[in-house]
């Protein structure tokens, strides 16, 4: 697939009038000074420290739904749109329970399936929030069969396309416990986020997750929801857990989604 097939030919991307619809959840819009901003500023910086500092493709999954992959996701994307000139992608690869979308008025109706389809160019899809410096690629409608859609060539090809446009792309994903999306994505990527959520991720699926991952490396687990106690207890999720403790919420918060 030739750049102009994906649509890179046109000059600007067709954001038109996008903005948040919801800034409650995006706790790191706007280069906060809460706690909150300041745990994803420290998640950025500890993930992309040495070990990881190529690491420009990042898919974001969790052993199951609910983990805040998307809350995480997000975040760290806005986090690191916050540094000048770091041109920053937000993927919704979810294309089961895609939720990108409903942080955004309008919402967009297409996006990563259509251009894997070829029925959009890439520019006409892609959104940029009115004020904000951040681009996403929304996933269009659900879709039935998602592994047709991600382990399709042309999926291959844009994120490859991809790649030369942005500094740091993050993509959000399903969870890899009962799908393989996260896995396939991952062979388009310099390595997977895992998210598992305090007191909710049950420490089997942890483990089965990680040992789902076969196409690229684990580049570290962030602990989603952590109240105090928890990081005070040593090994809550065993020696797998590996330290990025962000706790962007004092207290877990009501989930009605799960
Ligand atoms: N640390 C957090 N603080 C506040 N709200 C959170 C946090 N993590 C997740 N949520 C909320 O919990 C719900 C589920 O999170 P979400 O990111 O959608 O999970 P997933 O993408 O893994 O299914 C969402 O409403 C999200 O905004
Ligand atoms: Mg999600």
């Amino acid at each position: 697939m030739s750049e102009t097939e994906l649509g890179f030919s046109r000059p600007e991307t067709s954001s038109g009038s996008c903005h948040w619809r919801s800034t409650e959840t995006l706790v790191a819009l706007g280069g906060g000074r809460s706690v909150s901003a300041e745990q994803f500023r420290r998640l950025k910086n500890v993930l992309f420290a040495a070990d990881n500092a190529a690491a420009r493709v990042v898919v974001v999954t969790s052993p199951v739904p609910g983990d805040g992959k998307t809350f995480v996701a997000a975040n760290l994307a806005l986090s690191l749109a916050g540094t000048p000139s770091t041109r920053v992608l937000l993927v919704d690869a979810d294309l089961r329970r895609p939720t990108i979308d409903r942080l955004l008025l309008p919402r967009p109706r297409a996006g990563l399936v259509q251009v894997v389809e070829g029925r959009e160019p890439v520019n006409s899809v892609l959104v940029r929030p009115e004020g904000s410096v951040l681009d996403i690629l929304p996933s269009g409608a659900p879709v039935d069969d998602p592994l047709r859609i991600l382990s399709a060539p042309g999926c291959k090809d844009l994120f490859q396309a991809l790649q030369a446009r942005y500094d740091r792309i993050i993509i959000d994903t399903s969870p890899i416990g009962p799908f393989t999306d996260a896995d396939v994505l991952g062979g388009m990527s310099d390595g997977i986020l895992m998210v598992v959520r305090a007191h909710a991720t049950p420490k089997a699926m942890y483990r089965a997750a990680l040992e789902h991952i076969h196409s690229t490396r684990v580049l570290g687990t962030v602990l989603n929801a952590a109240t105090k106690s928890v990081l005070d207890t040593e090994s809550y999720y065993g020696s797998y857990y590996r330290g990025y403790d962000t706790t962007p919420s004092p207290e877990p918060p009501t989930d009605n989604s799960r």
